[in-house]
C-alpha cells in the first residue's frame, strides 16, 4: 500500500492541505526539506491526488552520471553517439500522462536544466541527436535537499528554472520542528514492524521523553529505523531505555545548519517560509527562550518563575513541554 504522509502537527496538516490544493493543477511542485522528512512520500501523494492516469516515474538526478543524464531523461536517436545502435526512449517518455519526479534536481548539469526548462515552459523536448520536437504531457515534481537559491548564487543552477520550479514550493518540516508527532510516528512504525506477529511493546515514560528530545537528524527515516530495531530487539511488552539503539543514547549529534535549533538561539527571520509559519516559528523560539531564562533565574521553580513573569504556571509547563530542551546544556523539562 502507498505510504501515507502521517502526522497530526499543524505543520503536517498545512502540508497535506496544500498538496490537495495543488495536486490537480498542472503546476510544477518543488519539495524541499532535510533528508528523511518525506519528500518522496509527498511526491507520490501529489501524484496519487492528481488524478493523472499515467505512471509516477521517479529519477534520482544525483545518481545519474553527467554523461548519461541527458539520454536517460530525454532518450536518444539511433546513432546519436558512439554505441547508440538503437533509438531509445527516455524517462520523460515513460512518464507521459503521469508524474515525473526529479529527486535532487539541484544536481542536474546545466545543459539538462535547459532542456528541463523547455519542457516545463513549452511542454516539448528533443531526444539527444533528434531534431524533431516532441510534445509531452507530464507533470513535474522536483525535490532538493540542497538550497536551490544557493545553487543559483553559485552559478550551478539556472535562475529561470529556479523561478519556474518554485511557483509552488512545499517545505517538509524536520521532525524536531514537530515534536508532537514523534510518539505517534514511533508507535505507528512499531506496530508496522510487529504486524501480524504480536502486540507492539509499550513505551516507558523515560523512553517517550528521550524520543521527544532526540534531534532526529535523519528525521522520519531515522525514526522508522529505530522503531524497527526496537521491535526486533525488545522481547518483552515494554520498551525501556536500554532497548534503544546505543547510538541514540550517546550525545545528540549537531543538526544540519538548515535546521531551526528549537529552544536554542534561532531568531533569524525565515523569509523562505510563508509569513504565518515564519511568525509561528519565531514566536515559539522566543517563548521557549524566555521560559528557559526565567526558569533558570528562579532555579527551575515553576511557581516562582510564573509569578515573576506574570504568567500562568500551566502556560509555562506547556511551553516547556513543547520545547525540546537541549540535551547538551542539561536542562530538563519539569515533570
Ligand atoms: N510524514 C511521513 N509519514 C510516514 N512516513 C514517512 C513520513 N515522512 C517520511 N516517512 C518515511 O521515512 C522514510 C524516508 O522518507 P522519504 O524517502 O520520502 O524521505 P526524503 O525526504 O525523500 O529523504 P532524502 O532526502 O534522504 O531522499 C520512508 O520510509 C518514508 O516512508
Ligand atoms: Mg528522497
Amino acid at each position: 500500500m502507498q505510504q501515507q504522509l502521517l502526522g497530526e502537527s499543524e505543520a503536517m496538516e498545512v502540508l497535506r492541505k496544500r498538496i490537495s490544493q495543488v495536486a490537480h493543477t498542472p503546476l510544477p511542485v518543488l519539495l524541499s526539506g532535510e533528508t528523511g522528512t518525506g519528500k518522496e512520500v509527498a511526491a507520490r501523494t501529489v501524484h496519487d491526488k492528481s488524478g493523472r492516469s499515467g505512471p509516477f516515474v521517479p529519477v534520482d538526478c544525483a545518481a545519474l552520471s553527467q554523461s548519461l543524464v541527458e539520454t536517460e531523461l530525454f532518450g536518444h536517436e539511433r546513432g546519436a553517439f558512439t554505441g547508440a545502435h538503437q533509438r531509445r526512449e527516455g524517462l520523460v517518455y515513460a512518464a507521459r500522462g503521469g508524474t515525473f519526479f526529479l529527486d535532487e534536481v539541484g544536481e542536474l548539469p546545466m545543459e539538462t536544466q535547459t532542456r528541463l526548462l523547455r519542457l516545463l515552459e513549452q511542454g516539448t523536448y528533443r531526444p539527444v541527436g533528434d531534431r524533431t520536437e516532441r510534445s509531452s504531457d507530464i507533470r513535474v515534481v522536483a525535490a532538493s535537499w540542497r538550497d536551490l537559491r544557493q545553487r543559483v548564487a553559485e552559478g550551478a543552477f539556472r535562475e529561470d528554472l529556479y523561478h519556474r520550479l518554485t511557483i509552488v514550493e512545499l517545505r517538509l518540516p524536520a521532525l524536531r520542528e514537530r515534536v508532537g508527532d514523534i510518539e505517534l510516528l514511533f508507535e505507528h512504525f512499531l506496530e508496522e514492524s510487529c504486524r501480524g506477529s504480536r502486540h507492539p511493546p509499550e513505551l516507558e515514560p523515560d523512553v517517550r521523553v528521550h524520543l521527544r528530545r532526540w534531534p532526529w537528524p535523519g528525521n522520519v527515516r531515522e525514526l522508522r529505523n529505530v522503531a524497527s530495531f526496537v521491535a526486533a530487539m525488545t522481547p518483552g511488552g515494554r520498551v525501556r531505555m536500554e532497548d534503544l539503539p546505543p547510538a541514540l543514547l550517546r550525545r545528540p549529534p549537531e543538526v544540519a545548519d538548515t535546521a531551526i535549533p528549537v529552544g536554542l538561539s534561532s531568531t533569524e527571520v525565515r523569509i523562505d517560509l510563508p509569513y504565518i509559519e515564519a511568525r509561528r516559528l519565531f514566536l515559539d523560539d522566543f517563548q521557549q527562550r524566555y521560559v528557559e531564562a526565567i526558569l533558570e533565574a528562579h532555579d527551575g521553580n515553576v511557581s516562582a518563575a510564573a509569578r515573576s513573569a506574570g504568567m500562568d504556571r500551566r502556560s509555562i509547563q506547556r511551553i516547556m513541554k513543547r520545547a525540546r530542551m537541549s540535551a547538551h546544556n542539561g536542562s530538563r523539562p519539569p515533570s
